[in-house]
């Protein structure tokens, strides 16, 4: 897989720097075309001279030097790149890839290219635990970037903590992985909607519901990195925003069901992950309702049903969060919406559903064959679902 690929090897200024010279010298091994790009604080701990003996490759250290042939035109080396791994990534480095910074050669490359990225941080352990660290990190996972988690051992402060670099074959898993990500939705167009509407009562007061929009995040995230165009219709969430999506944020149901008809127009499919609420307030009082000495009653409309009411000739996924007779009342929405796909959802334990890292979901197709997956980050029930999706799409 790595054979005549070009793989760009950031390094950056930590004491791992050293054990980046093993992996230059295995991805070589594997024929891999291995550009070597050091921050200046790097070759306090490595030299280029060694890279570039190990990689048979100028090594670039400077986005001004004369002898490489990158320097003229920087940009094409984040265009070659099969993909981009740096190994070790430092706290400093995250930070400034988090902000965009491109005042050296590796933020230019990370910035220019449409190549996976790979960043294996190696660091002291309370730095890497910082909450700044941590924010950066979740930014980038957020922009598509893939993290691989540092171990837990002995450090160069000689204290035991989280902050050394994976060894190599663990690196080369992952930046296999990343070029052998599918594509498999590149030039389909993909709705998907996330968290859950609001109500409102008054100018305070809304009927919502605890939907965090990490469920409808992990699959838009993941059809983007298939190559899909996808458009998320977004109602209520906190995430960061992702890049390489058409973000339309919403708060009602109706307003859900208005952006939802427009972006289908074009769509192969429209997967509905959100939590739409049932019912509305009659009417929205215009100024804050004032505590009476009377109990209060409040009248409901229904909301209008989006997946059943929007039109078009395209695929319709629905989800069913449910706590009883998970599959039954799965496949009566099924029926009900007339939907190509239903992926039901349990949510009876904590680490499914509604604001959970994972979940648990029984995907139903029309014909009623149920696929159960285990418990799953939603990331990679996402993938699964996918699966199903493109299928159907094809
Ligand atoms: O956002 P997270 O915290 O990650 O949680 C994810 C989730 C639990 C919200 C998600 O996985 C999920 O199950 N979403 C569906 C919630 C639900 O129970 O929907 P429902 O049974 O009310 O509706 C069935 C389907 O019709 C859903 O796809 C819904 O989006 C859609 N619907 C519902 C009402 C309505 N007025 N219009 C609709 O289109």
């Amino acid at each position: 897989m790595l054979k005549n690929k070009t793989i760009v090897l950031g390094i950056t200024g930590g004491i791992a720097a050293y054990k980046a010279v093993d992996l230059a010298s295995k991805l070589t091994q594997a024929g891999a075309r291995v550009e070597v790009v050091m921050t200046e604080a790097a070759t306090n701990f490595v030299t280029p001279l060694t890279l570039r003996n190990i990689t048979h490759r100028q090594v670039v250290t400077d986005m001004f030097e004369s002898n490489s042939e990158w320097s003229e035109e920087h940009i094409a080396l984040a265009e070659a790149a099969a993909a981009v791994i740096i190994a070790p990534a430092t706290a400093n480095t995250i930070a400034r890839l988090a902000t965009g910074i491109a005042d050296n050669m590796l933020g230019t490359v990370v910035l220019a290219t449409k190549s996976p990225v790979i960043i294996a941080p190696a660091m002291n352990d309370v730095m890497y635990a910082n909450t700044v660290t941590q924010k950066n990190i979740a930014k980038l996972k957020s922009r598509g970037f893939t993290f691989i988690e540092p171990e837990h051992g002995r450090l160069a402060s000689g204290k035991m903590g989280k902050g050394r670099l994976p060894d190599t074959a663990t690196i080369i898993k992952a930046i296999e992985k990343a070029l052998g990500q599918k594509q498999d939705l590149t030039g389909k167009r993909i709705v998907v909607t996330a968290g859950g509407t609001r109500e409102p009562i008054d100018p305070v007061r809304h009927i919502g519901n605890r939907s965090s929009g990490k469920m409808g995040y992990a699959l838009a995230e993941a059809a983007r990195d298939r190559g899909a165009k996808v458009t998320l219709v977004s109602a209520n969430v906190t995430l960061e925003e992702p890049s390489g999506i058409e973000i339309i944020k919403v708060k009602t149901a109706a307003e859900m069901k208005r952006s939802v008809s427009g972006a289908v127009k074009k769509a192969d499919a429209l997967i509905m992950a959100a939590a739409v609420a049932d019912y509305q307030p009659e009417a929205m009082a215009k100024a804050k309702i004032k505590k009476g000495k009377q109990d209060m009653t409040l009248k409901l409309v229904k909301t209008p049903d989006i997946l059943g009411e929007v039109k078009g000739k395209f695929l319709r996924v629905g989800f069913a969060a449910e706590s009883e007779n998970i599959i039954s009342n799965a496949k009566k929405k099924l029926t009900e919406k007339k939907l190509d796909l239903i992926v039901a959802n349990d949510i009876t334990k904590s680490d499914s559903g509604f604001d959970a890292d994972t979940n648990r979901v029984v995907i139903i197709d029309k014909k009623g064959k149920a696929e159960k997956l285990p418990l799953l980050s939603k990331r990679e029930a996402a993938e699964r679902i996918l699966d199903m999706v493109k299928g159907l799409i094809n």
